[in-house]
């Protein structure tokens, strides 16, 4: 049985903002629980207003490592205004902009799991290119378009250790809508074509994979 939350825990990730449904929340914190015995840092792309950060970081305090999270904060194309997934509370009324790292700190804060997360806030191919360790889990939650989600891809999966995870988010063998991209499916074929991966589980469009070949980037 995968580990699943604690109340509390539960109800701040179904309090923040945010689209993940919480089957495949929990998904997401069994692979992280399971990750963090590696004792290895887990990282996410993507981190929006903080709702599977929770996860990540409540994962990351018991096994007594770090989460990261890897976000702009500008929001990605199909939440800019105008466009489906924009909601008008995560814009900035000084300069108009998305923002939405403020929303993202209430959440850790009123989680009580600040301390158990460091936020690298910036475009994410810029950090990974300053990225220099090996990771216990990589999730891919950033950008949906082919350049985004194959740039976290190449950035960050060549990071996870040998026996770490790489979680996948929003992947859609057929096209839902026009919103709904298939950029994240064709990353998760590729980690699977390069025959470094192998598929541990599948809940709704989240999908885990564990690495069986370290790069020499993800060794210790
Ligand atoms: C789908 S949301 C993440 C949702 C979040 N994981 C959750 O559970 O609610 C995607 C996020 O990726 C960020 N993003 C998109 N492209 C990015 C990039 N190239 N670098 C950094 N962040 C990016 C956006 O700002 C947005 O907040």
């Amino acid at each position: 049985m995968p580990a699943a939350p604690k109340p509390d825990i539960l109800a701040a990730f179904e309090a923040a903002k945010g689209f993940m449904p919480t089957d495949e929340g929990l998904a997401l914190y069994g692979a992280a629980v399971e990750a963090g015995r590696l004792g290895l840092p887990l990282l996410e792309v993507g981190t929006y207003c903080g709702r599977s950060t929770v996860l990540l970081a409540d994962a990351a305090r018991q096994a007594g490592v770090t989460a990261l999270t890897v976000d702009h904060h500008r929001g990605s194309e199909e939440q800019q205004p105008g466009w489906d997934y924009h909601d008008p509370e995560t814009v900035d009324p000084e300069i108009g902009l998305m923002d939405t790292l403020p929303a993202f700190r209430r959440t850790l804060h009123r989680a009580g799991l600040e301390e158990h997360v460091v936020a690298l806030v910036g475009r994410s191919p810029q950090i990974a290119a300053l990225w220099n360790s090996p990771l216990g889990l990589v999730f891919v939650d950033g950008g949906h378009t082919d350049e985004h989600a194959g740039a976290d891809y190449e950035g960050w999966a060549p990071h996870v250790a040998e026996g770490g995870l790489l979680v996948i988010h929003d992947v859609f063998p057929e096209p839902l809508d026009e919103f709904t991209g298939q950029a994240p499916y064709r990353v998760y074929l590729r980690a699977l074509e390069s025959g470094d991966f192998t598929e541990t589980s599948v809940t709704g469009s989240l999908r885990v994979l564990r690495r069986t070949r370290a790069t020499a980037a993800g060794r210790r």
